[in-house]
């Protein structure tokens, strides 16, 4: 962006001179803090410099200033006329001149020279705002970052845990339950204990989809590839959604853990809007290598939604496709969903696997 603060701007000062010189049929000049002529009635004298103006800026005088017509004849260049000062912040920005006689051009000098100011001042202060939003969002997106590394980490530690800790501990118990139904003599203590072990069976099954969902395994040892794979398998087996896909020019490739984890999520996010939202009978999942950047799409043939409504809508509950759209941000990609009412879901993402100032990610 730029930076205008505290800095005259040329154009509305062409608009005011135009005005002003309309006015009193006369010429009206703006100088800049060099002297230099930024505008003019006199569209010719433009970026040329105005000698006695730029004498005095040079020299640090501030002050208003009048030309008489004696001193016109021997200042080449320079016309009767008063001349005042633009300050801004107890700093001289620049000079505007009115030509003609003292009592008529000093009034509207001044005039015309707190208009500039008061330009200046609102340019300043929207640059102002301007620059604390942007400093805002910046940190916002360094804590949006934090915050999802944090929870992955998290998520990973869990999810080991529950993988090296529980699941053992679960498995030696299915194994001893086995091994103790074969000891026992009466067929109804067998029966309690076998009993026993199925249900230990049906706890790691749970323990273990939680694991996954938390974080697979697969993701960190394995790669992007591999996970999405075996997430879309389950997927299609769990919920009975024929399932095409195409991750054909890639294959164990892997990428930065950032672009894997992100991509990783934003497919859970979506098939899980799938099945929570769409009554979709198929879904195509595709994730491919183009150039530098990483492309996944997501459609869906279900029933699809406005999307107009959602982005407008500002619920703290629908957090999913706002979540996906930060997520990309943050690697430097771009994200889009397309659907309309009985049209289907399309998800479009893309990763540059070089992020700004040549990031490898
Ligand atoms: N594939 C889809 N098909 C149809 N509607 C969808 C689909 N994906 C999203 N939607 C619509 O968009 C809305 C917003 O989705 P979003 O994922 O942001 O929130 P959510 O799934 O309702 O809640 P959560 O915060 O748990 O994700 C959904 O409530 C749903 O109406
Ligand atoms: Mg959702």
């Amino acid at each position: 962006m730029n930076n205008a603060y505290g800095r005259l701007d040329a154009k509305f000062a062409q608009s005011l001179v135009d005005i002003v010189a309309a006015e009193l049929n006369k010429n009206v000049n703006i100088l800049d803090d060099r002297g230099v002529i930024i505008a003019s009635f006199s569209r010719e004298r433009i970026g040329q410099v105005h000698e006695s103006g730029a004498r005095m800026l040079k020299a640090g005088i501030i002050k208003e200033f009048y030309v008489s017509k004696e001193e016109e004849r021997y200042l080449s260049g320079i016309r009767q006329g008063f001349n005042v000062p633009i300050m801004f912040e107890n700093r001289c920005i620049g000079v505007i001149g009115v030509t003609g006689n003292q009592e008529m051009a000093e009034p509207y000098a001044r005039l015309a020279a707190r208009f500039v100011e008061a330009n200046v001042q609102s340019n300043a202060q929207q640059e102002k705002l301007v620059r604390a939003l942007q400093e805002k969002e910046e940190l916002r997106s360094v804590f949006l970052n934090k915050i999802i590394t944090i929870q992955e980490e998290e998520r990973k530690r869990i999810s080991r845990e529950l993988h090296d800790e529980t699941s053992q501990s679960l498995t030696s118990i299915i194994v001893g339950l086995r091994m103790l139904a074969e000891q026992v003599q009466s067929s109804e203590d067998k029966e309690k204990i076998l009993k026993m072990r199925d249900l230990a069976v049906t706890t790691l099954e749970a323990v273990h989809h939680i694991a996954v969902e938390l974080r697979p395994v697969l993701l960190d040892d394995l790669g992007l590839v591999a996970a999405a794979k075996k997430y879309i398998e389950n997927y299609a087996k769990q919920y009975g959604i024929s399932m095409h896909i195409d991750f054909s020019n890639l294959s164990r490739e892997r990428f930065s853990p950032e672009i894997e984890i992100t991509l990783y999520r934003i497919l859970q996010e979506a098939l899980t809007n799938i099945v929570k939202h769409a009554q979709a009978t198929e879904v195509c999942v595709s994730l491919n290598k183009r150039q530098d950047k990483l492309i996944l799409m997501v459609h869906d043939n279900g029933v699809g939604f406005n999307t107009e409504i959602v982005k407008n809508t500002h619920s703290h509950t629908c957090l999913g496709i706002y979540g996906m759209g930060e997520r990309v941000a943050l690697v430097e990609g771009t994200f889009n969903i397309k659907s309309a009412i009985g049209q289907g879901t399309k998800l479009f993402v893309e990763i540059p696997l070089r992020g700004k100032n040549n990031r490898v990610l």
